[in-house]
């Protein structure tokens, strides 16, 4: 296992260009099942996710040729029906691939993906969804055993709002047959580059990025050739590096549009943003206002950025509340924070951050993606060394940060320490 050693204490200054977006990624890799050809997808980033789901789709006897930023995915012989439980312990999103398996060979089998740090995330809406369009759900031996002659048209309103529950059902829908009508849809932008993608390919979607998405069901799909939009949460990421630094990074390849509650709310905290043909140039100067923060779907303010959030309110003038409403476990990160100096008081989702006037470095460890990245941030920060371990998680998200990160004046090198074997 790998961790990253820091030397903290100094501004960022320098230039970051955002890799395509891992949630955007996983879902369109999973929607080459649907199309039974050759499909290409570029602006794809190098994550140890997307490896995971390529070798899921080479599990269902799909071709994934890898090529830097690219992959090409032939899914003309993928007619496995079996996402096998080692895969699907590591990744949770491998349950995307159940609604395009069951669209497409009316049959599909997927490992219930467990529980995760974050919380124990169920599938039930993904299921409720493929019930309502005629698929047979039957669990035992911890797989779901998903069953239809052909999936049909439906109308299903979401219990609540989910991301992967609405990407599984709208991607199901464009083979089934009749009309579907997704209510109460996930509205993230990551759903509606999905919908491009499949309508570029011939599907009939319309609504994505609403709350209510319409997907007439055709017989067949062509090949998806698309480009991935990048990524706002490693963008965001960026934007809080530069404010708990008070440096200066200019971002390339970030979409402000993606990111309006995260701006809003860093802007209030006294950060700078200026849009300049480069990219988009963000500072901060001073310590951080305290600024109040309740995780929430899109719109909202994303739930994988309060953990960063969090870290560049460690430094603020004041107190910060920062309330998690998505998971029920995502504030793992504060007793890391605290071993660096920050005084955070947590009761239930909500966590009370007062401000200090620096932090210290120390050894720390990674619980999850996102908690990871607040710990870089927080290590950017402190003075001296911070060692966090078990950066696999970060990997599983972030394209190269430690070299992004050193290319815009950080003091970051990884080292591999000993540990019970690399965890998948
Ligand atoms: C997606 O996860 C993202 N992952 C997550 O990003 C993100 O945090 C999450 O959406 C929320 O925005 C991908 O897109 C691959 P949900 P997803 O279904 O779809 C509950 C990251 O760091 N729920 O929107 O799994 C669930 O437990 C990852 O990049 C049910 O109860 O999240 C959670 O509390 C982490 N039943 C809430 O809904 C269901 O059937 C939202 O989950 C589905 C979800």
């Amino acid at each position: 296992m790998d961790k990253l050693i820091i030397e903290g204490g100094r501004p960022l200054v320098g230039r970051v260009r955002v890799s395509g977006a891992k949630n955007a990624t996983l879902p369109l890799m999973a929607a080459c099942l649907l199309t039974g050809g050759r499909n290409r997808l570029r602006n794809v980033p190098n994550l140890r996710d997307v490896g995971t789901m390529a070798a899921l789709l080479r599990e269902l006897g799909a071709h994934v040729d890898e090529r830097p930023g690219e992959l090409t995915i032939d899914t003309a012989r993928a007619e496995g029906d079996e996402c096998p439980y080692e895969l699907v312990k590591t990744m949770r999103a491998s349950v995307l691939a159940l609604g395009p398996m069951v669209a497409r060979s009316g049959r599909g089998r997927v490992s219930l993906p467990g529980g995760c740090a974050i919380g124990e995330r169920p599938i039930d809406q993904h299921l409720k969804g493929l019930e309502a369009m005629g698929c047979r759900i039957e669990l035992e031996g911890g797989y779901v055993q998903a069953r239809a002659k052909r999936l049909k048209g439906a109308e299903i309103t979401f219990d609540l709002i989910t991301v992967t529950g609405t990407e599984n059902i709208m991607m199901a829908a464009t083979l089934a047959q009749g009309r579907t009508v997704l209510r109460n849809a996930a509205r993230e932008p990551e759903v509606v580059d999905l919908a491009q993608a499949l309508n570029g390919a011939g599907a009939r979607i319309e609504g994505a990025g609403d709350s209510i998405v319409t997907i007439d069901g055709v017989d067949g799909l062509g090949s998806i050739d698309h480009a991935v939009m990048p990524d706002r949460i490693e963008a965001g990421t960026f934007m809080m590096a530069a404010g708990v630094t008070r440096g200066e990074l200019t971002i390339e390849n970030a979409q402000m549009e993606h990111l309006t509650a995260v701006v809003a709310k860093l802007k209030e905290a006294g950060l700078r943003f200026q849009q300049t043909p480069k990219g988009l140039v963000v500072s901060a100067r001073r310590a951080p206002r305290p600024v109040s923060v309740i995780t929430g779907p899109y719109p909202g303010f994303p739930t994988d950025l309060q953990a960063q959030f969090m870290a560049l309110m460690t430094l603020c003038n004041g107190s910060a509340v920062i309330q998690e409403t998505i998971f029920e476990n995502r504030l793992m990160h504060v007793p890391e924070l605290r071993r660096l100096g920050a005084e955070i008081e947590c009761g239930g989702n909500t966590a009370v951050v007062k401000g200090v006037r620096k932090l210290s470095g120390a050894p720390v460890m990674a619980t999850d993606l996102r908690a990871s990245a607040c710990l870089v941030l927080a290590g950017l920060a402190a003075g001296g060394q911070t060692h966090i371990s078990r950066v696999y998680h970060l990997d599983r998200g972030y394209e190269r940060i430690d070299q992004k990160l050193i290319n815009a004046g950080a003091t970051v090198r990884r080292e591999s320490e000993p540990g019970p074997g690399k965890a998948h």
